[in-house]
């Protein structure tokens, strides 16, 4: 009982401090000292201010200097026996346990000084020999990023001989561990488990993170089965770091959800607009994109007071032009505190135009750069207000393409500087896990402090990288972290790819790679009233149903699409006709067929999205998927032309036709008559569709056209 008692007064007696070195508050300085307060540690942080004598330890050996700043600071303790010192690198060092529990793992070592261990003998490999054996899943070799100790014998340890500055603290302390005497005396010993220490240089593969019973997220090393206090991203190992770092240290917490993404952040008031921060919106227009328009307009309704933006674009592509100027001759555009244009006539390369964008917010000493590719939408206005908000150095809202997995965030890079995906990518982009992201590369849409940019080289150009991809490495090397939020909705990117501008009206084929953006454009506005039962189709005749299914717009640039190919055919005069599978027309018009103009597959795509469900709501028990259609057509009814058509059956299940232009304004006359009924159908809606069943029953004729030129677009399905 009384050795007991002896025992545990000697351990209340014992406290835990945390040593780190710092010479700069780089974001990595933060994250550590972070980590130390959500676990309550004490801590000293050695060096603050101080110019590095250590060397470029990034590159190569080096890191006395810490060494030397250890022996001052214990200078103080060296006679203090139950300090125990917990000694770590500070730039790339998460802490993830309270003292208690360091303490009682340190205990169970029963050493007097325990060094973390990894699986690279360095910086001296010769010396692999020299070390003690270990068993195969463990680490073999010392690491100097961290190690725990009695302050006494770690003072002593450390002075028995000099380091200069610039000498290897790791090679120092291996000479120290491999002097079998000095080893002795100091009953050193390596963490060859990670019980305490785990290194993730080359054991990235070996560890994994879980909640405990708490929510709180533990790191695990899969293969000592030990759950370290001490995570170190050495070497090569930093990005792995990052990674984890979102969740460790009560980053993120299974329970509450993210904890650091609510810390320091700020509130811009609405009431005050005039105070809200100066900011430098740069826009790039790179390459070809669809939906341009939309874009321009998303960043007008952008909320945020516009005589606080300075706007610079960057347009690469002449095609661009008009829809560019459109946006400066906006009147709203007119309140911004500048604008200015980079046109392709100025010749500037891409990189040049992303290096003046950040050379514009250094001159007008902006709050922040807010860089923004063609390809990005911003659906929700809020979106630079919410991302200033939250106050990082480089934050980037999370995007992606709609239904795909491209995004504008990286979750992992490959060692060849590539893009790798990590295991939370898709909970990052499809917000599975709310966070802000700590990530090795962002792109499309972010927003960066003028004081980062004053503190780094801007470097665009390599010929060997894209030009963003350069710059975010040059943050990166130069210690900063970028993150992504996913804690909003932001908005969505666009597709470009296969973006044909040498077509009349582009958008119109963006059915497939831009869904969404399509839909809006070119869907009715009312259509999803009549898809979702809301409201039902009007039956102007028996068993002829009438709805809203294509904007105006649709309708427009349909005309004009079929108008600039012109190539229409001869109607009542030719009834031969090669386009058609029997290449026979009994009751023929003047038309231009989908196939003909490249849009087959396109509208085919479309009866399936939109003309089918609701077909399906109308001729109840019909099923047919995909719906068939050879013949899809548009029909020109002009009085010199072809004016009407006689009564006929359709070869088709339903037909579907759609009015592409309006009655007493774009003509005179026309519509259809179906004879059987004897019910006309005169005043027919621009975007409306009118389906039928076509074989049997709706024997119909088109009706006289007297003036203009009437339009139609006409499918007939499931022939
Ligand atoms: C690796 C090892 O993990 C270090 O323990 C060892 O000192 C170093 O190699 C070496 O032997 O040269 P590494 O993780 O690659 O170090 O490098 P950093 O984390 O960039 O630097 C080590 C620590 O030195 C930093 O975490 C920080 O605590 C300190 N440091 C470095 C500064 O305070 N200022 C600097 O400018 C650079």
């Amino acid at each position: 009982i009384l050795i007991c008692f002896l025992i545990n007064t000697i351990n209340a007696q014992e406290s835990l401090l945390v040593v780190g070195v710092a010479t700069d508050e780089t974001d990595g300085y933060k994250r550590y000292v972070r980590s130390l307060k959500q676990n309550g540690l004490e801590y000293e942080i050695l060096g603050l201010g101080e110019e590095w004598k250590g060397g470029d330890i990034k590159r190569q050996a080096g890191g006395g200097h810490k060494v030397n700043l250890l022996i001052n600071s214990l200078e103080k303790y060296k006679n203090d026996e139950n300090k125990v010192i917990l000694f770590t690198d500070s730039y790339d060092v998460i802490v993830n346990d309270n003292s208690e529990k360091i303490l009682s793992k340190f205990k169970e070592f029963s050493s007097k000084i325990v060094f973390g261990a990894e699986g690279f003998c360095w910086p001296d490999e010769t010396l692999v020999d020299s070390y003690p054996v270990v068993a195969d899943n463990e680490k073999r070799f010392l690491n100097s990023g961290g190690f725990i100790g009695y302050a006494s014998d770690i003072y002593e340890l450390i002075t028995r001989e000099p380091i200069k500055d610039e000498d290897d603290d790791q090679l120092f302390y291996t000479k120290m561990f491999l002097n079998i005497p000095t080893r002795e005396k100091f009953n050193i010993r390596l963490d060859t488990k990670s019980e305490i220490f785990q290194n993730l240089n080359g054991a990235v593969q070996e560890v994994s993170i879980f909640a405990d019973e708490n929510g709180k997220i533990e790191l695990f090393n899969n293969v000592t089965k030990t759950v370290p206090s001490v995570v170190h991203g050495n070497g090569a190992a930093k990005l792995d770091l990052n990674r984890l770092g979102n969740y460790l240290a009560n980053s993120y917490s299974n329970n509450d959800g993210c904890v650091s993404c609510k810390e320091d952040t700020i509130q811009l008031n609405e009431e005050d607009k005039n105070q809200w921060p100066e900011v430098t919106l740069a826009i790039f227009i790179e390459q070809p994109t669809p939906f341009l328009r939309e874009f321009f307009q998303k960043i007008t309704k952008l909320n945020y007071p516009k005589n606080k933006i300075s706007v610079l674009i960057h347009n690469n592509e002449k095609y661009h032009n008009l829809e560019v100027e459109k946006f400066f001759t906006n009147h709203e555009s007119s309140s911004y505190a500048s604008i200015k244009y980079l046109t392709v006539t100025d010749d500037s390369s891409e990189q040049e135009a992303r290096r003046s964008a950040v050379e514009e917010c250094l001159k007008s000493d902006c709050k922040f750069l807010f860089s923004v590719d063609s390809t990005v939408h911003f659906d929700n206005s809020d979106a630079l207000k919410l991302l200033i908000e939250q106050n990082r150095s480089i934050l980037a809202p999370v995007m992606k393409r709609p239904g795909g997995s491209w995004s504008n965030v990286w979750g992992a890079v490959s060692s060849q500087g590539f893009y790798k995906r990590s295991d939370d990518y898709f909970d990052i982009i499809d917000g599975n896990i709310l966070n802000v992201w700590n990530l090795p590369y962002v792109s499309e849409a972010f927003l960066i402090k003028g004081e980062v940019l004053k503190k780094i080289p801007v470097e665009f150009n390599d010929e060997t990288m894209d030009p963003t991809i350069k710059f975010f490495t040059t943050i990166r090397n130069n210690d900063f972290f970028m993150y992504g939020t996913n804690l909003h909705e932001f908005g969505h990117l666009i597709n470009p790819d296969g973006f044909n501008t040498s077509k009349i009206r582009p958008e119109l084929f963006e059915i497939f790679n831009n869904f969404e953006d399509w839909t809006k454009r070119y869907v009715h506005p009312e259509y999803n009233d009549y898809a979702s039962g809301k409201v039902k189709p009007q039956v102007p005749c028996p068993d002829v149903y009438w709805f809203p299914i294509i904007s105006d717009e649709f309708c427009e640039d349909l005309i004009t699409m079929m108008e600039d190919f012109g190539q229409w055919s001869g109607g009542r005069n030719n009834k031969e006709d090669s386009r058609i599978p029997g290449g026979y027309e009994n009751v023929p018009t003047v038309d231009i067929h989908m196939t003909q103009v490249g849009y087959q597959q396109h509208w085919l795509h479309f009866l399936r999205k939109f003309v089918q469900p609701m077909q399906q709501k109308i001729f109840i028990g019909y099923y047919s998927d995909p719906p068939r259609a050879d013949l899809n057509f548009v029909v020109r009814y002009r009085p010199d032309e072809q004016d009407h058509l006689t009564p006929h059956h359709d070869a088709s299940m339903y037909t579907m036709n759609i009015a592409l232009n309006i009655p007493d304004v774009d003509f005179q006359g026309g519509g259809v008559r179906f004879v059987r009924y004897d019910c006309s159908v005169t005043q027919t809606i621009k975007g409306w569709a009118m389906i039928h069943p076509g074989r049997l029953t709706h024997y119909h004729e088109g009706l006289k056209v007297k003036g203009g030129t009437r339009y139609i677009m006409v499918s007939f399905i499931d022939p």
